[in-house]
């Protein structure tokens, strides 16, 4: 550290409405030692969106949906990147820089979508629908990104299907998802049965009960929801643009139908708006903390390696996805 005045204390003014002053104590120490080890080790930390405040606002250099870290990825110039946020996010960062060390500070921060699809399992629907491309989300592990045509995101899934220019596409492995999807195009969708743990347990019951206990309120969901959640909600979209959306319409009052800390990481940019906070966590986005980001920075690890051949074949998918 340099100076008299620990660079946390300058970083709570930006995070007081979401962190009580009580618990702030807990994170200081990490923040400070996080800060001064990403200089001396030329690191980068990347953070998704449900990463909790004091990660999100304090230590990250780059944050945002599964897209924008992806698209960000591209052009990082520094040493080492730290994947704040799940398994397949690590794997992406590292498909796109190679070369580079990409750590994930828990190793078991997995997601039950990736848990959802093997690689045999594309091949057998590749046998079972000949000729028919596979879309294939990027919440799975590189080895199923390698047995598909192209990747997409939660924010670009639409763009992705109707550039392939096919009557049907296979889209996998989030069913709820590709059925959202099936909804906004004339592309014949074929999905798979995997859900997201966190978005599947909204239904239109929370939608009805919210809007009656808070008149007035904009409900945003993320598209990973069940479909009858979608179709009741006033906008659906991915983490970035139910975010972009509270910057741009400024509701009075909004409930986001996602991940508990997406809320309050938004809340910080938006003072005027009001959020109501029904939301549910997700058991791998939080084993991730200022504890073990510190600990991958001095002990480096864990290192996220994918086998080469693997790591050829799912590159293209994502760069295909990249290009569009
Ligand atoms: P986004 O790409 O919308 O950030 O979603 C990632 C994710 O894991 C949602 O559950
Ligand atoms: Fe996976 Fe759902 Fe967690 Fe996102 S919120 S990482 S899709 S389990």
């Amino acid at each position: 550290m340099t100076g008299a005045i620990p660079a946390a204390a300058s970083l709570y003014e930006r995070v007081r409405r979401v962190i009580p002053p009580i618990e702030w104590p807990a994170f200081t120490d990490d923040i400070d030692a996080i800060l001064a080890l990403k200089r001396e080790r030329n690191a980068v930390i990347l953070a998704h969106n449900y990463q909790t405040p004091e990660i999100f606002h304090c230590v990250a250099d780059i944050v945002g949906d599964s897209l924008a870290l992806a698209r960000k990825a591209m052009a990082i110039d520094a040493d080492i990147i730290v994947l704040a946020g799940v398994h397949f996010m690590a794997e992406t960062a590292k498909l796109l820089n190679p070369h580079k060390t990409v750590l994930i500070p828990d190793v078991a921060a997995g997601c039950s979508l990736a848990d959802s699809i093997t690689p045999a399992d594309v091949r057998l629907l590749r046998q079972r629908y000949p000729g028919v491309p596979v879309v294939t989300y990027v919440n799975t592990c590189a080895t199923v990104k390698a047995e598909s045509d192209i990747c997409c995101t939660s924010g670009n899934a639409l763009a992705v299907v109707e550039s392939l220019g096919a009557p049907r596409v296979i889209m996998l492995p989030d069913e709820y998802l590709a059925r959202n999807i099936a909804a906004q195009t004339r592309v014949d969708i074929i999905a798979w049965k995997g859900h997201c743990e966190v978005h599947e347990r909204f239904t239109p019951g929370d939608i009805r009960e919210l809007r009656e206990a808070h008149p007035g309120l904009t409900v945003l969901a993320h598209p990973e929801c069940p479909p009858n959640v979608v179709a009741e909600a006033d906008f659906a979209g991915s983490t970035a643009a139910m975010s972009e959306y509270v910057g741009r319409i400024k509701p009075a009052r909004v409930v986001l139908m996602t991940e508990c800390s997406m809320s309050d990481n938004v809340a910080v940019e938006h003072p005027e708006v009001e959020f109501i906070r029904p939301c549910n966590l997700c058991p791998h986005m939080k084993r991730i903390t200022l504890a073990n980001i510190r600990s991958a920075l001095e002990q480096n690890r864990h290192v996220v390696t994918i086998e080469a051949q693997i790591a050829d074949r799912a590159r293209q998918a994502v760069e295909r996805m990249l290009a569009i």
